[in-house]
């Protein structure tokens, strides 16, 4: 039986009726139209699904939609300020960061998370933030280059690789 939740979603509060089975990312894509969040493993791995609940970052087809119920959610298609990018877009720009980009909205949501909880991160804790979101692209050098100019985090000589 569906359920009537209100939730604010880029700053708009929504008023929805949604089926217990349903998730926060079929409430994007399917309710409201906003695709950027993708489907990807579907299983809390990949972080293509990446969205902001309440300023933390969810793997959004984990979470049902019946569960965000009065809550706040950020998605990619909030970020910008009009036809203004955020910086962390423009820097994914500047920094060539994607292919295919079908991993970049998650990418970004979780580098402005980073940002927001951890705003001097170091490289380490840049890799420990990032590790559940993957790119099947093969760009995460560029898009740690993103992260450390967002931080303004010096970049950490390779490790030594030991004889
Ligand atoms: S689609 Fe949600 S984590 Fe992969
Ligand atoms: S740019 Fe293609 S998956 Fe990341």
């Amino acid at each position: 039986m569906k359920r009537a939740i209100r939730v604010t979603v880029n700053r708009t509060e929504h008023v929805l009726s949604v089926e217990p089975c349903e998730t926060l990312l079929d409430l994007l894509r399917n309710h409201l139209n906003l695709t950027g969040a993708k489907l990807g493993c579907d299983q809390q791995v990949c972080g293509a699904c990446t969205v902001l609940l309440d300023g933390l970052p969810v793997s959004s087809c984990t979470v049902l939609a019946v569960d965000v119920d009065a809550r706040q959610v950020l998605s990619i298609e909030g970020l910008a300020e009009g036809q203004e990018l955020h910086p962390i877009q423009h820097a994914f720009l500047r920094h060539s960061a994607f292919q295919c980009a079908y991993c970049t909205p998650g990418m970004i949501m979780a580098i402005k998370a980073l940002q927001d909880q951890v705003p001097r991160a170091n490289d380490d804790q840049i890799r420990h933030f990032l590790a559940g979101n993957i790119c099947r692209c093969g760009c995460h050098v560029e898009i740690l280059e993103v992260a450390r100019a967002i931080l303004g985090t010096p970049s950490t000589p390779p490790r030594e690789v030991l004889p």
